[in-house]
């Protein structure tokens, strides 16, 4: 029996409002939420379930409500609660327990616990639902976590042991919104229902992989989580890394929760730890200067409101991993991720190898462009291949030919990763979710350069806002005719 109440921590801040509660929107407009499904929003605003309801139906308004569509947001407020809270407070607790005990139209007392709040106030939401007896649930609940889990290795081991010790694995989601991206997911068939593609997916045939999620927006008011963050926690040691195991893992016995992540697994353990004195080669990290966006000027990371004074937080990573295995040693994947960069896009690249010989042109064979595989994440989901071909004429010269080709066909609605993945809480599907061996050795990977950027005090980087990032990101390509793909 599917859950009947989700309470949605954090329901007032910025994820919710840009993605949870568009997402369940969206499934309620597509009819796939259970009828029972009530949602109790814990927020700290002193807000009551009317100012609430207007809140979403403003929120909606302003980001996606179809014409003609009102009768489904009726429908979709109608199933909220507001409960004013502190998630530092156990009485709060104990009135959501109140809450949640009133009878309701279904019988299922079944509850999902979505912690959509900073990861420095996991552990006490942790802590008072087990204060407030809410955790020893009477039905099976289930526990959603955001990522960063933790901050380095140490604090994700305590916020794991604290979640094992009021709640099963099986409760427990561990949410990464990129595996629920349909691109991601493709990422899995394209490499595994082809034959055409798998043997070609190894150090024999690729020179390095490039995985770029690059944003414009800044930190949009999120300074006080985002300063003391900082792009590597943010993006790099869990959605990059995610993307980078998908693309280098062996293919699974069974498409089942714990077969896929073991084999994730077998990747991050694989990854070469960075010495520390080489850190500098191998991760590079820079801020945001003021710049400007399609054309409208910008403030610097500097200047946005929360930031402390001189703040050296890093809004840009690049960094460089081996894996070393019988499929990619050698290969060198280069991972790179920014805020306020010059467009919105998000690609996974695959560069092969130069053929061994030059038969068409008299120029040196590494000038001539090789074959690429690029993987287009979003905006758009596409795949495209380019290959060598026939310059037309006389001349035996060659020419570079893209073939695209984009997932989607024009009737199919998107599902937006956060949709996918409510849906598999709901439903108890934990295939696209983390297992804590996943967090922990992600964060084993990055460990060395974020203790030896905690030395480094006293200077970062900069960058125009509105460019790709410095020049200097380039020193960790290994040869010289390796540089950044930064258009599709
Ligand atoms: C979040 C990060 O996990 O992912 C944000 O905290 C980032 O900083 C966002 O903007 C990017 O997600 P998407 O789906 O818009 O690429």
């Amino acid at each position: 029996m599917y859950p009947c109440n989700f309470v949605i921590f954090g329901a007032t801040g910025n994820l919710a409002s840009n993605k949870l509660i568009p997402a369940l929107y969206r499934l309620e407009q597509a009819k796939r939420l259970p009828e029972n499904l009530t949602f109790i929003a814990f927020g700290r605003r002193v807000w009551d379930d009317k100012m609430w309801r207007e809140h979403v139906m403003a929120l909606l308004h302003d980001k996606i409500l179809d014409r003609g569509a009102e009768d489904v947001c009726a429908r979709f407020v109608a199933r909220f609660n507001y409960l004013q809270g502190e998630l530092g407070e156990v009485e709060s607790y104990q009135r959501l327990k109140e809450d949640l005990g009133k009878p309701k139209a279904g019988v299922c007392s079944n509850v999902i616990f979505y912690l959509a709040i900073k990861p420095t106030d996991f552990s006490s939401v942790i802590k008072n639902l087990d204060k407030s007896g809410l955790s020893k649930p009477r039905g099976m609940h289930r526990i959603v976590v955001e990522k960063p889990f933790g901050e380095d290795i140490e604090s994700a081991q305590y916020l794991n042991e604290l979640l094992h010790r009021h709640f099963d694995e099986q409760q427990i989601f561990r949410i990464d919104h990129y595996l629920g991206k349909e691109t991601v997911q493709n990422l899995l068939v394209f490499r595994f229902a082809n034959t055409l593609i798998e043997p070609l997916w190894n150090r024999n045939f690729i020179d390095h992989v490039q995985i770029t999620v690059a944003e414009t927006v800044g930190i949009e008011n999120r300074a006080d989580y985002y300063d003391k963050s900082g792009a590597l926690r943010d993006m790099l040691q869990n959605h990059l890394m995610q993307l980078l195991t998908v693309v280098a893992m062996e293919p699974p016995p069974a498409l089942e929760a714990d077969a896929l992540r073991d084999e994730k697994v077998k990747v991050l353990r694989s990854i070469r730890p960075i010495p520390r004195r080489s850190v500098h080669a191998h991760a590079f990290r820079a801020q945001y200067a003021p710049g400007a966006i399609e054309g409208a000027a910008v403030q610097g990371y500097q200047q946005e409101s929360g930031v402390e004074p001189n703040s050296i937080t890093e809004t840009f990573v690049a960094a460089k991993f081996y894996i070393d295995n019988w499929r990619w040693r050698g290969v060198p994947f280069y991972l790179r991720t920014g805020k306020r960069l010059a467009d919105q896009t998000s690609m996974i690249a695959l560069r092969f190898r130069h053929p061994p010989q030059q038969l068409f042109r008299e120029t040196p064979l590494e000038t001539i462009d090789p074959n690429w595989i690029v993987l287009s994440i979003q905006p758009e989901e596409s795949m495209r291949m380019e290959i060598q071909v026939k310059q037309p004429g006389l001349d035996m010269d060659t020419r570079m030919m893209q073939l695209n080709a984009s997932y989607r066909q024009t009737h199919e609605a998107p599902l937006d990763a956060y949709e996918t993945l409510l849906l598999d809480v709901i439903e108890g599907d934990r295939t696209l979710f983390i297992r804590f061996d996943e967090v922990e050795w992600a964060w084993r990977v990055v460990d060395p350069i974020i203790k030896y950027w905690a030395q480094e005090r006293d200077f970062i980087h900069t960058y125009r806002a509105g460019s790709w990032g410095p020049q200097e990101a380039n020193r960790l390509f290994d040869s010289e005719d390796q540089e950044w793909r930064n258009a599709l």
